[in-house]
């Protein structure tokens, strides 16, 4: 039985690092365990220009001790009037690594998101001609569609059409919690990759709903049906390298997440790996765990791999009930629960 695992280091191609107090509270929990991390703009206001991204990419840093080997993989924010000479000139620049798409309404912070993908269509083509990632969130926001069906009326209705109209275009289908998802991104082509959470691979709706509503469970898109994980789980492990590591990492205030409206998210930054890991020994392909951390999220976006290594240890890793943060808590995904590995920092 192996003790010890060591991986080159990975990077997390989704996260919310949010701004101000926040920020300075979370963004060491994926520094500590990612060499990279694509960051989402749903600030507010959104992150919709060059500025602004080199901006937030400052006060990331600066949220950081110094000499913390990281970097923040910055990304702007589509709304129905973004400029393509402005995302062109955000990647020629480096500043920007890629563009997210919310559909509006979809999720936090998404309302000055985009209403019809036909707004965007002049970024999208610039995009295809430059080879820039479009991260998307897929779920219609339609209130006569129902909230588990959202992804999957997603890929018929826009991801489909969206790559039969622009077929070389780059897409990462993030954060996918479906079967419909999987089998969607494993028949399309190279240029078709998705990110998968820990928490899609732990867990499925009955989490948020049995014995109580949980409101540490929600996130967006919410957590399907039990047939639904298995086959994340089965993509995930698979060793295809059209899968790769996205936290979603998305930390709320413990009362925001705990109201009658409570918010979407789930905080996981803090024991990621030994979260993702779990599930990778579950399934008897530690061998994969590698290239899902890793390899496949550099390979699809043209990134040169990490060459330091991470080693994960054996050993019982106990997480606790809530973490302290900008003068709240936050609590952390598997809070109170003991996994079986550890990050050795
Ligand atoms: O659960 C989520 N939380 N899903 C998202 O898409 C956004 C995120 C957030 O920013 O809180
Ligand atoms: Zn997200």
């Amino acid at each position: 039985m192996t003790d010890t695992l060591t991986i080159r280091r990975p990077d997390d191609w989704h996260v919310h690092l949010r701004d101000g107090a926040m920020l300075q509270a979370v963004a060491r929990h994926t520094a500590r365990q990612f060499a990279r991390a694509i960051v989402m703009p749903n600030l507010t206001p959104p992150v919709t220009t060059v500025a602004a991204a080199e901006s937030y990419r400052q006060r990331i840093m600066a949220a950081l001790p110094e000499g913390t080997g990281f970097t923040p993989l910055m990304t702007c924010y589509l709304t129905d009037n973004t400029d393509p000479a402005e995302v062109r000139r955000g990647f020629e620049s480096g500043v920007f690594t890629a563009c997210k798409l919310y559909p509006a309404g979809a999720t936090t912070n998404s309302d000055s998101g985009v209403t019809d993908v036909d707004n965007i269509r002049g970024v999208l083509e610039v995009m295809a001609e430059i080879g820039m990632v479009l991260c998307v969130h897929g779920e219609v926001t339609h209130a006569d569609i129902d909230i588990f069906d959202r992804e999957a009326v997603f890929i018929e209705r826009v991801l489909a059409p969206l790559l039969k109209d622009l077929p070389g275009l780059k897409v990462v289908f993030e954060h996918i919690t479906t079967e419909d998802a999987v089998q969607f991104v494993e028949s399309a082509p190279d240029n078709v990759a998705a990110t998968i959470t820990p928490q899609h691979l732990h867990i499925n709706r009955n989490a948020m709903l049995v014995g109580g509503m949980r409101p540490h469970a929600y996130c967006l898109p919410v957590a399907k049906r039990e047939k639904h994980r298995l086959a994340l789980r089965r993509a995930a492990t698979s060793g295809s390298h059209k899968f790769f590591l996205g936290t979603d990492s998305a930390p709320h205030a413990r009362e925001a997440k705990e109201s009658a409206c409570g918010c979407a998210g789930i905080f996981n930054a803090p024991y990621a790996l030994e979260s993702y890991l779990a599930v990778f020994e579950e399934e008897g392909q530690i061998g994969h765990f590698q290239g899902f951390a890793s390899e496949h999220g550099p390979g699809f976006y043209g990134l040169p791999l990490n060459e330091e290594r991470v080693t994960l240890v054996r050993e019982e890793c106990e997480v606790p009930a809530a973490i302290e943060a900008a003068g709240t808590q936050l609590v952390p995904f598997h809070a109170g629960e003991t996994l079986r590995w550890r990050f050795q920092p």
